[in-house]
Protein backbone atom coordinates (compact mmCIF):
# COMPACT_ATOMS: atom_id res chain seq x y z
CA UNK A 1 0.00 0.00 0.00
CA UNK A 2 1.12 3.57 -0.82
CA UNK A 3 0.49 6.76 1.42
CA UNK A 4 1.26 10.06 -0.33
CA UNK A 5 0.51 13.54 1.11
CA UNK A 6 0.85 15.42 -2.44
CA UNK A 7 -1.45 15.76 -4.34
CA UNK A 8 0.74 15.90 -7.58
CA UNK A 9 2.14 12.55 -6.53
CA UNK A 10 -1.50 10.98 -5.88
CA UNK A 11 -2.25 12.47 -9.65
CA UNK A 12 0.96 10.05 -11.09
CA UNK A 13 0.48 7.13 -9.18
CA UNK A 14 -3.34 7.32 -10.67
CA UNK A 15 -2.47 7.81 -13.66
CA UNK A 16 -0.18 4.76 -13.94
CA UNK A 17 -3.28 2.53 -12.60
CA UNK A 18 -5.35 3.87 -15.52
CA UNK A 19 -2.20 3.46 -18.04
CA UNK A 20 -2.62 -0.49 -16.88
CA UNK A 21 -6.68 -0.58 -17.77
CA UNK A 22 -7.55 -0.47 -13.96
CA UNK A 23 -10.77 1.73 -12.59
CA UNK A 24 -10.18 3.77 -9.67
CA UNK A 25 -12.30 3.71 -6.45
CA UNK A 26 -12.47 6.59 -4.04
CA UNK A 27 -13.67 6.29 -0.34
CA UNK A 28 -13.14 9.53 1.08
CA UNK A 29 -12.96 9.38 5.19
CA UNK A 30 -11.80 11.60 8.42
CA UNK A 31 -9.40 8.70 9.49
CA UNK A 32 -9.97 7.41 12.98
CA UNK A 33 -10.50 3.99 10.86
CA UNK A 34 -13.35 2.10 12.07
CA UNK A 35 -15.55 -1.08 11.08
CA UNK A 36 -18.04 1.42 8.92
CA UNK A 37 -15.52 2.97 7.26
CA UNK A 38 -13.49 -1.15 6.19
CA UNK A 39 -17.18 -1.71 5.18
CA UNK A 40 -16.81 1.17 2.42
CA UNK A 41 -13.38 -0.51 1.13
CA UNK A 42 -14.97 -3.94 0.90
CA UNK A 43 -17.79 -2.60 -1.63
CA UNK A 44 -15.11 -0.57 -3.31
CA UNK A 45 -13.07 -3.83 -3.16
CA UNK A 46 -15.76 -5.74 -4.88
CA UNK A 47 -15.54 -3.93 -8.39
CA UNK A 48 -11.68 -4.87 -8.64
CA UNK A 49 -10.51 -1.18 -8.81
CA UNK A 50 -7.56 0.37 -7.33
CA UNK A 51 -8.86 1.51 -3.73
CA UNK A 52 -7.87 5.57 -3.02
CA UNK A 53 -8.74 5.86 0.62
CA UNK A 54 -8.56 9.89 1.61
CA UNK A 55 -7.55 10.42 5.14
CA UNK A 56 -8.03 14.63 5.98
CA UNK A 57 -10.09 15.89 8.90
CA UNK A 58 -11.26 18.95 6.74
CA UNK A 59 -11.29 22.35 8.68
CA UNK A 60 -13.78 23.46 6.63
CA UNK A 61 -16.80 21.38 7.82
CA UNK A 62 -16.76 22.10 11.30
CA UNK A 63 -18.46 25.18 13.07
CA UNK A 64 -16.30 27.45 15.02
CA UNK A 65 -17.21 25.82 18.49
CA UNK A 66 -16.75 22.27 17.22
CA UNK A 67 -14.48 19.54 18.02
CA UNK A 68 -11.65 19.86 14.75
CA UNK A 69 -8.81 20.28 17.35
CA UNK A 70 -9.85 17.32 19.58
CA UNK A 71 -11.45 15.24 16.49
CA UNK A 72 -9.56 11.51 17.01
CA UNK A 73 -6.45 11.22 14.83
CA UNK A 74 -4.19 7.92 14.23
CA UNK A 75 -2.30 7.90 11.51
CA UNK A 76 -0.80 4.57 11.75
CA UNK A 77 -2.99 2.62 13.02
CA UNK A 78 -5.60 3.88 10.17
CA UNK A 79 -2.82 3.04 7.76
CA UNK A 80 -2.71 -0.62 9.37
CA UNK A 81 -6.27 -1.19 9.08
CA UNK A 82 -6.54 0.35 5.42
CA UNK A 83 -3.75 -2.06 4.51
CA UNK A 84 -5.43 -5.09 6.01
CA UNK A 85 -8.92 -4.37 4.28
CA UNK A 86 -7.08 -3.89 1.01
CA UNK A 87 -6.78 -0.24 0.48
CA UNK A 88 -4.13 0.35 -2.46
CA UNK A 89 -3.26 4.11 -1.94
CA UNK A 90 -3.92 6.50 0.87
CA UNK A 91 -4.32 10.09 0.48
CA UNK A 92 -3.28 12.12 3.44
CA UNK A 93 -2.71 15.43 2.54
CA UNK A 94 -2.36 18.56 5.46
CA UNK A 95 -4.61 21.31 5.89
CA UNK A 96 -1.78 23.67 3.02
CA UNK A 97 -1.76 20.62 0.65
CA UNK A 98 -5.53 20.83 0.28
CA UNK A 99 -6.18 24.80 1.34
CA UNK A 100 -2.97 26.57 0.08
CA UNK A 101 -4.68 29.97 -0.19
CA UNK A 102 -7.26 31.68 2.50
CA UNK A 103 -9.22 33.02 -0.75
CA UNK A 104 -11.22 29.85 -0.77
CA UNK A 105 -13.28 29.32 -3.67
CA UNK A 106 -16.12 26.66 -1.98
CA UNK A 107 -18.80 24.53 -3.38
CA UNK A 108 -22.04 26.00 -2.33
CA UNK A 109 -25.08 23.31 -1.08
CA UNK A 110 -28.44 23.95 -2.49
CA UNK A 111 -31.95 23.30 -0.31
CA UNK A 112 -30.88 19.78 0.29
CA UNK A 113 -28.56 21.17 3.10
CA UNK A 114 -30.82 23.95 4.68
CA UNK A 115 -32.68 21.62 6.92
CA UNK A 116 -32.01 18.42 9.51
CA UNK A 117 -28.11 18.65 10.52
CA UNK A 118 -27.62 21.72 8.44
CA UNK A 119 -30.03 23.92 10.77
CA UNK A 120 -27.84 23.65 13.56
CA UNK A 121 -24.57 22.78 11.53
CA UNK A 122 -25.09 25.68 9.36
CA UNK A 123 -21.37 26.07 7.15
CA UNK A 124 -21.09 22.10 7.62
CA UNK A 125 -22.24 20.93 4.52
CA UNK A 126 -20.82 23.68 2.68
CA UNK A 127 -17.58 22.18 3.93
CA UNK A 128 -17.93 18.52 2.77
CA UNK A 129 -19.19 19.58 -0.72
CA UNK A 130 -16.22 21.59 -0.94
CA UNK A 131 -13.91 19.02 0.04
CA UNK A 132 -15.71 16.21 -1.53
CA UNK A 133 -15.38 17.94 -4.91
CA UNK A 134 -11.95 18.62 -4.16
CA UNK A 135 -11.04 15.47 -3.42
CA UNK A 136 -13.36 14.17 -6.87
CA UNK A 137 -11.13 16.65 -9.12
CA UNK A 138 -7.69 14.89 -7.76
CA UNK A 139 -8.26 11.79 -7.14
CA UNK A 140 -10.93 11.62 -10.58
CA UNK A 141 -12.32 8.37 -9.16
CA UNK A 142 -15.04 6.40 -11.43
CA UNK A 143 -17.11 5.33 -7.99
CA UNK A 144 -16.89 6.95 -4.73
CA UNK A 145 -18.24 5.24 -1.69
CA UNK A 146 -20.16 6.50 1.65
CA UNK A 147 -21.86 5.63 4.62
CA UNK A 148 -25.76 5.66 5.30
CA UNK A 149 -25.42 7.00 9.09
CA UNK A 150 -24.65 10.36 6.84
CA UNK A 151 -27.82 9.81 5.25
CA UNK A 152 -28.01 13.79 4.48
CA UNK A 153 -24.68 14.02 3.13
CA UNK A 154 -25.14 11.21 0.88
CA UNK A 155 -28.11 13.29 -0.89
CA UNK A 156 -26.09 16.02 -1.26
CA UNK A 157 -23.04 14.66 -2.94
CA UNK A 158 -25.21 12.90 -5.40
CA UNK A 159 -27.00 16.07 -5.44
CA UNK A 160 -23.50 17.73 -6.52
CA UNK A 161 -22.52 15.12 -8.73
CA UNK A 162 -25.54 15.65 -10.59
CA UNK A 163 -25.50 19.49 -10.59
CA UNK A 164 -21.64 20.13 -11.37
CA UNK A 165 -21.78 16.78 -14.14
CA UNK A 166 -19.07 14.94 -12.25
CA UNK A 167 -18.63 11.64 -13.96
CA UNK A 168 -18.94 9.72 -11.22
CA UNK A 169 -21.05 7.02 -9.17
CA UNK A 170 -22.17 7.46 -5.61
CA UNK A 171 -22.16 4.00 -4.15
CA UNK A 172 -24.27 4.18 -0.66
CA UNK A 173 -23.23 1.52 1.82
CA UNK A 174 -25.66 0.83 5.02
CA UNK A 175 -25.09 1.69 8.22
CA UNK A 176 -22.49 -0.98 10.15
CA UNK A 177 -23.49 -0.91 13.74
CA UNK A 178 -22.05 -2.52 16.98
CA UNK A 179 -23.35 -5.97 18.36
CA UNK A 180 -25.35 -4.02 20.69
CA UNK A 181 -26.98 -1.92 17.95
CA UNK A 182 -25.16 1.52 18.83
CA UNK A 183 -24.62 3.12 14.99
CA UNK A 184 -20.85 2.70 14.46
CA UNK A 185 -18.94 6.45 14.46
CA UNK A 186 -14.93 8.15 15.10
CA UNK A 187 -17.06 10.45 17.63
CA UNK A 188 -18.34 7.26 19.77
CA UNK A 189 -14.82 7.70 21.55
CA UNK A 190 -16.30 10.70 23.27
CA UNK A 191 -18.69 8.98 25.28
CA UNK A 192 -18.46 7.75 28.40
CA UNK A 193 -19.92 4.57 29.35
CA UNK A 194 -22.95 5.76 30.87
CA UNK A 195 -23.88 8.15 27.84
CA UNK A 196 -22.58 4.88 25.48
CA UNK A 197 -25.26 2.71 27.03
CA UNK A 198 -27.64 5.47 27.26
CA UNK A 199 -26.96 6.16 23.43
CA UNK A 200 -28.78 2.61 22.90
CA UNK A 201 -32.06 4.11 22.91
CA UNK A 202 -31.23 5.37 19.80
CA UNK A 203 -31.39 2.86 17.76
CA UNK A 204 -34.04 1.20 20.01
CA UNK A 205 -36.49 4.45 19.26
CA UNK A 206 -36.07 3.93 15.82
CA UNK A 207 -36.88 0.32 15.57
CA UNK A 208 -40.06 1.16 17.58
CA UNK A 209 -40.70 3.54 14.90
CA UNK A 210 -40.28 0.97 12.23
CA UNK A 211 -42.78 -1.13 14.15
CA UNK A 212 -45.09 1.77 14.59
CA UNK A 213 -45.74 3.01 10.99
CA UNK A 214 -45.99 -0.93 9.57
CA UNK A 215 -48.47 -1.18 12.36
CA UNK A 216 -50.35 1.44 10.28
CA UNK A 217 -49.92 4.55 12.08
CA UNK A 218 -49.17 7.36 9.61
CA UNK A 219 -48.55 10.48 11.11
CA UNK A 220 -45.46 11.64 10.79
CA UNK A 221 -45.10 14.11 13.64
CA UNK A 222 -47.12 11.89 16.31
CA UNK A 223 -44.05 9.48 15.20
CA UNK A 224 -42.15 12.23 15.86
CA UNK A 225 -43.57 12.75 19.45
CA UNK A 226 -43.38 9.36 20.31
CA UNK A 227 -39.53 9.22 19.48
CA UNK A 228 -38.37 11.72 21.23
CA UNK A 229 -40.37 10.51 24.65
CA UNK A 230 -38.74 7.56 24.25
CA UNK A 231 -35.12 9.13 24.53
CA UNK A 232 -36.39 11.58 26.88
CA UNK A 233 -37.34 9.09 29.37
CA UNK A 234 -34.64 6.82 28.60
CA UNK A 235 -31.72 8.40 29.11
CA UNK A 236 -30.52 12.09 29.87
CA UNK A 237 -29.82 12.93 25.73
CA UNK A 238 -30.91 16.52 24.75
CA UNK A 239 -32.89 16.41 21.22
CA UNK A 240 -31.60 18.12 18.53
CA UNK A 241 -33.95 17.09 15.99
CA UNK A 242 -35.64 13.97 15.41
CA UNK A 243 -37.99 13.98 11.90
CA UNK A 244 -39.73 12.33 9.17
CA UNK A 245 -38.37 13.40 5.64
CA UNK A 246 -39.04 11.86 1.99
CA UNK A 247 -35.83 10.08 1.34
CA UNK A 248 -34.75 11.55 -1.83
CA UNK A 249 -36.26 15.28 -1.61
CA UNK A 250 -35.77 15.60 2.66
CA UNK A 251 -39.22 17.32 2.46
CA UNK A 252 -41.07 16.99 5.59
CA UNK A 253 -43.52 13.85 5.66
CA UNK A 254 -46.70 14.98 7.56
CA UNK A 255 -49.17 11.59 6.57
CA UNK A 256 -46.67 8.28 5.71
CA UNK A 257 -47.78 7.38 2.38
CA UNK A 258 -44.40 5.60 1.11
CA UNK A 259 -40.99 5.12 1.95
CA UNK A 260 -39.97 7.52 4.73
CA UNK A 261 -36.59 8.58 6.40
CA UNK A 262 -36.63 8.83 10.14
CA UNK A 263 -33.36 10.78 10.87
CA UNK A 264 -32.14 12.20 14.43
CA UNK A 265 -29.62 14.25 15.97
CA UNK A 266 -28.91 13.73 19.97
CA UNK A 267 -26.70 14.82 21.65
CA UNK A 268 -24.90 13.29 25.15
CA UNK A 269 -22.78 15.94 27.28
CA UNK A 270 -20.81 17.42 24.27
CA UNK A 271 -20.66 14.44 22.22
CA UNK A 272 -23.55 14.99 19.02
CA UNK A 273 -24.64 11.24 17.39
CA UNK A 274 -27.18 11.09 14.19
CA UNK A 275 -28.77 7.56 13.35
CA UNK A 276 -31.58 7.23 11.14
CA UNK A 277 -33.87 4.30 9.38
CA UNK A 278 -34.72 4.45 5.78
CA UNK A 279 -38.72 2.59 6.08
CA UNK A 280 -39.24 0.96 2.91
CA UNK A 281 -41.38 -1.46 1.15
CA UNK A 282 -45.18 -0.27 2.83
O1 LIG B 1 -18.16 11.51 6.11
C1 LIG B 1 -17.02 11.97 6.34
O2 LIG B 1 -16.18 11.36 6.98
C2 LIG B 1 -16.66 13.35 5.79
O3 LIG B 1 -17.74 14.21 5.84
C3 LIG B 1 -16.06 13.29 4.36
C4 LIG B 1 -17.07 12.77 3.35
C5 LIG B 1 -14.82 12.41 4.35
C6 LIG B 1 -15.66 14.70 3.91
O4 LIG B 1 -14.70 15.25 4.75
Amino acid sequence: MLISTKISEIREIIREERKKGKEIALVPTMGYLHEGHLALVKEAKKSGAFVVMSIFVNPLQFGPNEDFDRYPRNIERDARLAEEAGVNLIFNPGVEEMYPTTNLSTVAVGKLGDCLCGTSRPTHFNGVTTVVSKLFNIVQPDRAYFGQKDYQQYLIIKQVVKDLNFPIEIVPVPIVRESDGLALSSRNVYLSPEQRQEALVLQKSLKAADEWIRQGERSGSLIEEKIKEMIRGESSGEIDYVELRHPETLDRVEMIEDSVLIALAVRFGSTRLIDNKLVEGL
